[in-house]
């Protein structure tokens, strides 16, 4: 069979019973443990860990599936060499009613063909342009932030600055009065991504999301002739609006509203997930804010000065410390797939057809790879620790052909932010607070992450 028919062959479930064999429970009939790994995601997955092993067969949503622990299982998995793992029939049944044809839900030959055409998009002349967007974008808020010192919830503010900052680094300044519209339309559909309730019914989150793309849909229809008749344009939509095949062939309107859709929901909680971790970490460490600080100094910039790649690739410590919170919190902490042939893992064997999970937040709390695990330690990232570890120990953007295509934008996106913020402003906790957080499916303090600002 060749590699595109394996794609486009639905595999099917294997009967539990050839399942059984792998240790493991399925908790109640029909919830199986969806409540209990919703409840406590990390602690119930290390429980099952130490009782079953790094192999274990659970039930989530209503099938069978087999969680793989560690990181060999993350790289047999991810890095898929043997292609044995499809992500579209992993991620389809979450993200395929609202992101169907995303580039991840591609799966072989005919992904490796959308990956190409769209990394155009991110090659380092329009990488600038979004710098330049980002960047004013950023000094405008954290001025507005500045003005206003005293408390401040982290978590709605940065899905705010992250929203705005794609409307104009995604879409392009010139959108216009459509622009709030556009913006509510997708802030429905990425909410609906990880609704409860899959189907889309009259005033449920899913039926919102749909309605909202439904209007995205209409909004890139109506403008990519547009785009396409007025070429230029530095923005990321009119960057597809210009891609090709490798044969020359323009993308056809349906793939580049299918990829916008993806691109802005991949990049929208990732993005506000980790930053607001980042400065979680920033606020409760402040000799870690302090050594940042001195590093964007060190950049000898006026705050007035718009931040260059040259200036980003000098702080290296900032990259570090956004790594460690990314370690702490992954904004994606677990990844699906679903097997497309037979295949043996530490002994088991494992059928075709069987949905498959690793699980970078499990990964990144071992305490054999990362001593003391829950501390906030950036230099776990320095040349040295790197060396010395496994390559798959550490994915909060995965690995392999499905890659974040997004990763250098959201560390531009970060240091762009810590140098704006750690110029302009000191963060801090209150004295005894400790924010909670939900870390699954996104990781999103509860309480939206209480912290106090102070002007530098
Ligand atoms: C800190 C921020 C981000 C994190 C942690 C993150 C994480 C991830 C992960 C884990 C995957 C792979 C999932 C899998 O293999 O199952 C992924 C894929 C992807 N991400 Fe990101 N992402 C981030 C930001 C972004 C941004 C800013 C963009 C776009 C500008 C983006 C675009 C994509 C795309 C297009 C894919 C699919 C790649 C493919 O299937 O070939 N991401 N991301």
């Amino acid at each position: 069979m060749s590699m595109q028919s394996v794609a486009s062959h639905v595999p099917v479930p294997p009967n539990p019973g050839a399942l059984r064999h792998i240790p493991g429970d399925e908790g109640w009939p029909f919830i199986g443990n969806t409540l209990n790994v919703l409840a406590d995601p990390k602690g119930w997955i290390e429980k099952a860990a130490e009782k079953y092993g790094p192999v274990y067969r659970t039930n989530m949503f209503g099938e069978t599936s087999i969680t793989m622990l560690g990181p060999e299982a993350n790289e047999l998995v991810l890095f898929d060499q043997q292609r044995l793992f499809s992500s579209t029939h992993g991620w389809g049944p979450i993200l395929g009613l609202l992101f169907p044809r995303g580039l991840m839900l591609l799966d072989f030959e005919e992904h490796r063909l959308h990956r190409r055409a769209l990394s155009v998009a991110f090659k380092s002349g329009p990488m600038k342009s979004y710098l330049a967007d980002l960047d004013r974008g950023i000094a405008v808020r954290v001025k507005q932030w500045k003005a206003q010192p005293g408390g401040m919830l982290v978590y709605p503010a940065m899905k705010q600055l992250t929203l705005d900052l794609a409307a104009t680094s995604f879409l392009g300044a010139e959108i216009g009065p459509e622009v709030d519209e556009i913006t509510r339309a997708f802030v429905d559909m990425v909410a609906a991504a990880v609704a409860p309730i899959r189907r889309p019914l009259p005033f449920t989150q899913m039926g919102r999301g749909v309605a909202g793309r439904k209007r995205i849909v209409a909004y890139f229809s109506e403008q990519i002739p547009i785009r396409r008749a007025r070429g230029g344009g530095e923005d990321l939509f009119s960057q597809l609006c210009q891609a090709t095949h490798e044969d020359g062939a323009l993308l056809s309107t349906q793939d580049i509203i299918d990829h916008m859709s993806f691109l802005m929901m991949a990049a929208h909680d990732t993005l506000t997930s980790s930053l607001t971790s980042f400065v979680g970490e920033l606020a409760a460490h402040p000799e870690w804010q302090e050594r940042l600080r001195e590093e964007v100094k060190g950049l000898g910039i006026e705050a007035n000065d718009p931040s260059s790649i040259d200036n980003l690739e000098k702080m290296p410590l900032s990259e570090m410390a956004f790594k460690e919170a990314l370690r702490l919190k992954p904004p994606v902490p677990s990844m699906p797939r679903r097997a497309v042939r037979d295949y043996s893992f530490r002994g088991y064997d494992i059928p075709a057809g069987t949905l498959v999970g690793v699980n970078p937040l499990y990964t990144h709390h071992m305490p054999e790879i990362w001593p003391d695990p829950d501390k906030f330690d950036p230099m776990r990232f320095s040349d040295e620790e790197l060396r010395n570890r496994h390559r798959f120990a550490w994915v909060p953007f995965g690995g392999g052909a499905h890659m974040c295509l997004g990763l250098h934008f959201a560390y531009m996106q970060a240091k762009c932010f810590a140098r704006h913020f750690l110029q302009n402003l000191s963060v801090s906790l209150e004295p005894g607070y400790q924010p909670d957080w939900q870390m699954w499916p996104i990781p999103k303090p509860k309480d939206g992450l209480k912290v106090v600002l102070k002007p530098v």
